[in-house]
């Protein structure tokens, strides 16, 4: 893939809340064997949201680091698409919300895309054909914002989490440009929302065999290049390295060889998901900023090594279901714009639940042990007259 040939994003900046719980607690809550957690899913800690994050607040404040660290312009942002499942309102779009808190001109196309995880990455692919289709069309910011809950006790307890992260995508991409390659979609109830369900509906053992399914029929499409990194859909890390062993059996790669090639080309962008859990839509794009920051902490003062014509397979999968395969190359100035990700540092600073205060956060409590001194960030304040309403905030 030529780097400069495509349309792509030019930055992106994620928002995670500032809690966690670590696994081990749920583990001996649950009276699990944490092994199951850490070694049979792969998960170590999740992301709980406060009650002052929505897919709302969460969305405008990676929105918001976006157009700080990339220093473009709310008003030449033609187009705003949020991906989520996990909406507060089935009409109005949270798209609206985020629109008016990041201050984005009012000539702009604004709207929400459903599509379980996937609908971020629908929201890209968008993005990219509307760049295409007109050169005087400079902007547009896709969000993908998520509450990943499946309730106490459940089977998907340990898989839970929260995030947003935000894409700036221009047709001239500073962080790396995209192509799609490949597309599927089938409809099955692998995992599905009821409306006024709180939780999702999951068949654990059927969604994976959907999501292999999905995953063999987009790469068999292309011829498959062994010296990419390959970056999934994360609903937890040990699914990812069970997809990309059939995968390694697509290429050829022998049942000896296909442990070293996920440690190489997959594992650093399993890093952030089995720190935060599973984010639906933003989930695929956490693990791209996994795999860029590892390869930002890695680099040399060789040029070589800025691995600038080496590209990446990005996949995403949404239950219901639908998948996206594309292809990235990183850009010239990809080292400039990743240097501002700071992820790993974000998650260090977060503070740390007990197994009670979870389960008080999970029954309705309003309980708060951010850790976020001085951040600057937006807040669901509450509702009135059924509107929600959200504030800028300096926390103290
Ligand atoms: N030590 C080490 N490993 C252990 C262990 C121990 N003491 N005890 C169990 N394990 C292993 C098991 O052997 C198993 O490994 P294999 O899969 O290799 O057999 C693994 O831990 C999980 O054990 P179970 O299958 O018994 O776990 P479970 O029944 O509790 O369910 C789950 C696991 C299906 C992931 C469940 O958490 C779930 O339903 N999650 C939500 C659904 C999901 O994430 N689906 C993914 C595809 S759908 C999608 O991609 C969309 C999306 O984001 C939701």
């Amino acid at each position: 893939m030529n780097k400069m040939d495509y349309v792509g994003i030019d930055h992106m900046a994620a928002y995670i809340p500032g809690q966690f719980l670590p696994l081990e607690s749920l583990a001996i809550a649950r009276n699990i064997d944490v092994k199951k957690y850490h070694e049979g899913i792969g998960v170590r800690e999740m992301s709980i949201p406060s009650y002052d994050d929505d897919v709302v607040s969460m969305g405008a404040n990676a929105g918001l680091r976006l157009l700080r660290e990339s220093g473009i312009d709310p008003k030449e942002i033609g187009l705003l698409i949020v991906g989520t499942e996990s909406s507060e309102d089935r009409a109005k779009p949270d798209a609206s919300l985020i629109h008016s808190l990041l201050g984005i001109s009012e000539s702009c196309r604004v709207f929400n895309i459903t599509h379980a995880c996937a609908g971020a990455n629908y929201g890209l692919v968008s993005a990219i054909d509307w760049l295409s289709a007109d050169s005087s069309r400079n902007y547009a910011m896709v969000i993908a914002s998520d509450i990943a809950m499946y309730g106490v006790g459940s089977a998907g307890e340990p898989t839970q989490g929260a995030g947003a992260v935000a894409l700036m995508v221009s047709r001239s991409p500073r962080l790396l440009g995209i192509k799609e390659l490949a597309t599927f979609s089938n409809s099955v109830y692998d995992f599905w929302r009821p409306i006024r369900e709180p939780f999702p509906i999951v068949k654990g053992v059927y969604s994976v065999q959907c999501y292999l399914k999905a995953a063999l029929a987009c790469f068999k499409k292309i011829s498959i290049d062994q010296n990419y990194d390959f970056v999934y859909h994360t609903p937890y890390p040990k699914l990812v390295e069970k997809i990309h062993h059939e995968i390694c059996s697509l290429m050829g790669i022998s049942l000896d060889e296909r442990s070293a090639h996920y440690q190489e080309k997959v594992s650093p962008s399993n890093e952030f998901s089995a720190k935060i859990g599973n984010t639906y839509t933003a989930s695929l794009w956490f693990a791209l900023m996994g795999c860029i920051e590892f390869k930002l902490k890695n680099l040399t003062k060789d040029l070589d090594s800025k691995d600038e014509n080496k590209g990446m397979y990005l996949f995403s999968y949404g239950s219901g279901s639908g998948a996206i395969l594309m292809e990235a190359a990183l850009s010239n100035y990809w080292v400039e714009m990743a240097k501002h990700f700071n992820c790993a540092d974000d998650l260090i600073n977060r503070a740390t639940l007990t197994i009670e205060e979870y389960e008080k956060i999970l029954s309705g409590e309003k309980l708060q042990k951010n850790n976020e001194p001085g951040a600057v960030k937006f807040i669901f304040s509450g509702c009135e007259n059924h509107q929600r309403k959200y504030e800028l905030i300096n926390r103290q």
